[in-house]
């Protein structure tokens, strides 16, 4: 007997993407639909959390119906509905959830929360159909700079963390010092390219006990420091070199820490995840010291490393098949701790 399809509604609305996507057994995306409110927030340098839920309202409709149209499905097809629930902007989350709940009553179809890193690691089993726990896992995000041993689907241990910055907040940061604006690490990624890396040294964060942790405080407060002494002679800032600098010291901590964690949890496989795993030079520093060392890599493409909800439908799909299943009170989590429900 074959087994039935499973698919899956997904919805994602935790930052400045308005997102939905039908995903059939977890791993085959029959639609993914994004809407980005990238060109709005540019205005203001950063992500406005007022603007962003008043258009995830306008928006979430349009880009649920186009989700279904592109699959060409309907909600009567749909086995379950997931739904990012944390963590993010709580204004934001709550306009996905409450849909996904109205889907939910309406249909009388299962709702399945989903924590939005855990999306970003289910991310990497959408292109590699053969992926399968464990692994380890960077998850670097604008929010979130995690080092996770993925031990089963669903089943995460943090091992280390950032103690201040996320990885992608001092991408972005860094670029608005050096004038690239808003959202700055795909602008460095592009202008490191033109600039040599090797021309100024930005500190590496060693965390005292804590092999795993990471820090970028330190180094965004360099390339301030270093941009200001600049501007106070009246030199010329050479802005490639910078953010070529800057990008490797960044690209050395993470590669270096992952690949640490590997060997030390005596794990042969390492996946990346997060709108920042979409860095050319963190990628291909990555896949380089994982071939030395031995280890499978595994890296989503660029459209699964930002926020997407094909990555939260294949996240549900296994939280669908071991079970679980939300309650109509699911609220938004701003601050929801991975592993938690
Ligand atoms: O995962 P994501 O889309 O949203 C969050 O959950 O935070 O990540 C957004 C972050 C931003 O900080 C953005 O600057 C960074 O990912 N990012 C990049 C690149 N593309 C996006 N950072 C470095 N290089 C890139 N190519
Ligand atoms: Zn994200």
């Amino acid at each position: 007997m074959t087994q039935r399809d499973i698919n899956i509604l997904a919805i994602e609305t935790s930052c400045d993407e308005t997102a939905a996507a039908v995903v059939r057994n977890g791993r085959e995306i029959r639609s993914n639909i994004i809407s980005s409110q990238i060109e709005l927030h540019k205005l203001y340098g950063g992500v406005v959390p007022e603007i962003a839920s008043r258009k995830h309202i306008e928006k979430i409709n349009q880009v649920i119906e186009e989700a279904l149209s592109v699959a060409k499905t309907n909600l009567h097809e749909i086995d379950a509905i997931g739904v990012t629930y944390g963590p993010g902007l709580v204004g934001a989350l709550l306009v996905g959830v409450a849909e996904a709940k109205a889907i939910s009553f309406a249909t009388k179809k299962p709702l399945i929360g989903v924590h939005h890193i855990e999306g970003h690691i289910s991310a990497n089993y959408i292109e590699d159909k053969e992926l399968k726990p464990p692994f380890i896992c960077l998850i670097v995000s604008g929010g979130h700079t995690h080092l996770v041993l993925v031990r089963d689907y669903g089943k995460y241990e943090i091992i280390g963390k950032t103690r201040d910055d996320a990885a992608g907040e001092a991408f972005d940061k860094v670029a608005r010092a050096i004038g690239l604006g808003y959202p700055g690490g795909p602008k460095i990624d592009k202008l490191s390219r033109e600039g040599n890396s090797q021309a100024m040294w930005f500190p590496r964060a060693h965390i005292e006990g804590a092999p795993y942790d990471f820090s970028f405080s330190g180094l965004k407060s360099a390339v301030l420091n270093y941009i200001n002494s600049l501007e106070m002679k009246h030199e010329e800032i050479n802005r490639a070199d910078v953010a070529a600098s800057f990008q490797e010291a960044v690209v050395d901590v993470l590669v270096s820490r992952t690949i640490l964690a590997a060997k030390d949890y005596e794990m042969n496989q390492v996946a990346i995840a997060g709108g920042v795993a979409a860095n050319s030079a963190l990628q291909k520093a990555m896949n380089a010291a994982c071939i030395e060392n031995g280890l499978k890599f595994n890296c989503p493409s660029p459209i699964y490393c930002t926020d997407n909800a094909a990555m939260i439908g294949t996240a549900a799909y296994y939280e669908y098949i071991k079970g679980k299943r939300s309650g109509l009170d699911l609220n938004a989590v701003p601050n929801l701790k991975i592993g938690e429900r």
